[in-house]
């Protein structure tokens, strides 16, 4: 809040102060307009539309399958929601490796029609023309490395990454050439804690965890996940913070009771 009680919007110069002063990041992701309303009203820092929304909102196995313009809408009603925190798109798989101008293009479009304050794409040199394209736009770029999920089916699994010292160097290499280029963040995923504190303490930028520890400069966790929506995956790094799942079956249950015995409405809740 500012002095005269307006919101003030949280922006990548924020985070980027942030680490410099030692305060955590708190980052969730969110889909839908309800969820990120609540998750910006609680002072969530950043919300990433993730393209596991292909996952938890669409029932996908992998990331692969969801598309620019399904992202797109993830999008626009996460922005609508939100007053206050940074709004982080995710670009498909499929959508910004082949061609830097087609990434472009990509991140220009979801921008424009989505009104996002920045990108987040997988992967390091491979995909470093993409990402200068990009930031030549003045788009945000959040960079992700360690398991990439849209490569999954190059890693054949979803267990932690870069425990072997060359794929431990690669990464750290990744990470700097990734802030050299002028993104203003990082997402770490899965990979060994002593590898995250020793990114976090190279490179100037934000680096974001998922499963890479405590000593990185802030956390982002899959809503569904954290809430106990989803109640089949429980990687070591998950801590479930509710179980939505079982509150949702239960309550759905007494609510099919109730009309199955006629107990639903009673005479106050008609007209
Ligand atoms: O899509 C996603 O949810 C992500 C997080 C795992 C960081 O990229």
């Amino acid at each position: 809040m500012s002095t005269t009680g307006e919101i003030r919007r949280v922006t990548t110069n924020t985070l980027q102060a942030m680490k410099q002063a030692g305060e955590k990041i708190s980052m969730l992701t969110a889909y839908d307009y309800s969820m990120a309303k609540i998750l910006d009203e609680a002072g969530i820092d950043a919300l990433l539309v993730g393209d596991s929304a292909s996952n938890v909102m669409a029932g996908h196995e992998t990331t692969l399958p969801i598309t620019l313009e399904q992202m797109i809408y993830h999008a626009q009603s996460v922005v609508r929601a939100c007053k206050r925190c940074l709004i982080v798109v995710d670009l498909p798989f499929g959508s910004y490796q082949g061609n830097s101008k087609e990434a472009l293009h990509t991140a220009i479009r979801v921008m424009k029609e989505s009104g996002a304050h920045a990108v987040k794409l997988e992967g390091g040199a491979e995909v470093i023309e993409s990402v200068k394209r990009i930031l030549t736009a003045g788009v945000p770029v959040m960079g992700h490395l360690g398991l990439t999920p849209q490569s999954i089916y190059k890693f054949g699994t979803y267990t932690v990454r870069a425990k072997e010292e060359a794929e431990a160097e690669l990464l750290l290499h990744n990470a700097q050439l990734l802030e050299q280029e002028g993104c203003f963040a990082i997402v770490l995923e899965k990979i060994p804690a002593m590898l995250g504190k020793k990114v976090a303490e190279t490179v100037k930028i934000p680096i974001i965890g998922i499963g890479a520890g405590k000593h990185v400069d802030g956390q982002v966790l899959v809503m569904h996940d954290m809430l106990g929506i989803t109640n089949n995956f429980s990687p070591r790094f998950l801590r479930r913070y509710a179980n939505l799942y079982d509150t949702i079956h239960q309550a759905a249950q007494d609510y099919i009771g109730d009309v199955k015995k006629q107990n639903f409405p009673n005479d106050k809740e008609q007209y």
